[in-house]
């Protein structure tokens, strides 16, 4: 008799989830809890939205999967939804199924390029930032930081830089990074800093990769942290919360790049199939519209507002921006306490590498009033302050 059981991937909460509904989890034992932590960015419309729904069953009745051969009239209407969000210039694009594929291709088409611009030219360094995470294949893992990437060597040379850094090694063919570094504890890049990045990568004749798996999909209060910084990237990627819970990952690159790199170096049996666009277009149409952005900036202004009315709370300050925020905690609080206590009180928010902060990632169309209930919660949970000093995650 064979056994079989997962392999420990995950360190998983204790938390019965039967359901959900909205911005809500259903708990075996009848419990509602607030999810602030949104599937990690993943859940853009909350979960169970009626109009995804329906369109991936009419999708899957009329056409549920073709070959990637074939040309179909789901892509063009998901190109045309998104299209008005994009930053301003001329886009290829790409279909795959995840942030970490999406990062590995466009590592790839920016390669192929700086390889395409010169045949004397030695140019294959890839530089990425401390506290970077950018994925878990080759070379995403590559120029990801922290625990060993488990592959025995990186597909190209990696120069890794403090956040804030300029200092681009005159080889460099990329430079990929996430514009609010969200794993890392939702850093903010300094004021001004992505334009000079731009400018730096021109002077040296780099390719600049935004990694917009987490801040794009409307998720910043503008469609892209592109737009939301004023700066235009050569490729940029998303996936996460693209398709509303719908396996996704998207790759842009300037048509002034892609008409120079060599055709057929990407390719994907399920990549850009009928039921993710289908699903994508439901989103894109609510993100190009303004809805969802207008809706994530509210819940921000909201939880600031909150913020403000509770100077003496838990919570010193707020980072990041819409509904990718990092909430600081006072010194000597530990944010996996702070979760717990939270949990207890049926609210789900995230932690991360930073032991200091709690992450916020919900659905866009949370209601600005829920996410503002986590600063009011903290502070009563405050009071008895030793119930948020625990030990560091
Ligand atoms: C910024 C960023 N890039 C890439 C990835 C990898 O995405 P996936 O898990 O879909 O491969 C993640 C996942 O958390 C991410 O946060």
């Amino acid at each position: 008799m064979n056994d079989l059981s997962e392999y420990p991937a995950y360190k998983r909460l204790d938390l019965p989830v039967v359901g959900a509904q909205g911005s809500y989890l259903l708990l075996a034992d009848g419990r509602r809890v607030l999810d602030l932590y949104g599937g990690h960015c993943v859940n853009t419309l909350g979960a169970g939205e009626a109009q995804l729904g329906a369109a991936l069953a009419q999708q899957w009745q009329t056409l549920s999967f073709t070959t990637n051969l074939i040309e179909t009239s789901t892509r063009a209407s998901f190109m045309e939804a998104v299209a008005p969000s994009l930053p301003p210039g001329d886009w290829h694009l790409f279909c795959s199924n995840s942030g970490a594929e999406a990062n590995e291709n466009a590592l790839k088409l920016a390669l192929a390029s700086a390889a395409a611009a010169s045949a004397t030219d030695d140019r294959r360094r890839v530089v990425c930032f401390k506290g970077a995470f950018h994925g878990r294949t080759a070379a995403a893992a590559a120029v990801s930081d922290g625990p060993p990437s488990g592959f025995p060597q990186t597909p190209f040379p990696v120069t890794r830089l403090d956040w804030g850094s300029l200092a681009i090694p005159a080889d460099t063919a990329a430079v990929i990074i996430e514009p609010i570094q969200s794993l890392a504890g939702v850093v903010e890049p300094p004021d001004c800093w992505l334009a000079s990045l731009r400018a730096a990568c021109d002077r040296v004749g780099a390719r600049l990769i935004f990694d917009e798996v987490q801040t794009g999909s409307g998720r910043l209060g503008s469609s892209w942290a592109s737009t939301h910084f004023g700066v235009t990237p050569d490729i940029f990627t998303t996936a996460k919360g693209a398709a509303g819970g719908f396996p996704i990952g998207l790759t842009f690159v300037t048509a002034a790049l892609s008409e120079k790199i060599p055709s057929g170096l990407v390719g994907s049996t399920f990549g850009g199939g009928p039921l993710a666009l289908a699903a994508a277009r439901v989103v894109w149409e609510r993100v190009s519209s303004g809805e969802l952005p207008a809706n994530a900036r509210a819940c921000e202004a909201a939880l600031r507002a909150a913020l403000a009315a509770q100077p003496q709370g838990p919570v010193r300050t707020v980072r990041g921006a819409g509904l990718l925020l990092g909430l600081e905690l006072a010194p000597g609080l530990s944010a996996s306490a702070a979760r717990d206590a939270l949990l207890e009180h049926d609210i789900l928010v995230g932690t991360c590498n930073d032991p200091q902060i709690l992450r916020l990632s919900p659905s866009l169309t949370c209601a600005p009033q829920a996410v503002a209930s986590v600063i009011e919660l903290l502070a009563d949970l405050w009071k008895p302050a030793a119930s948020l000093c625990g030990s560091t995650p």
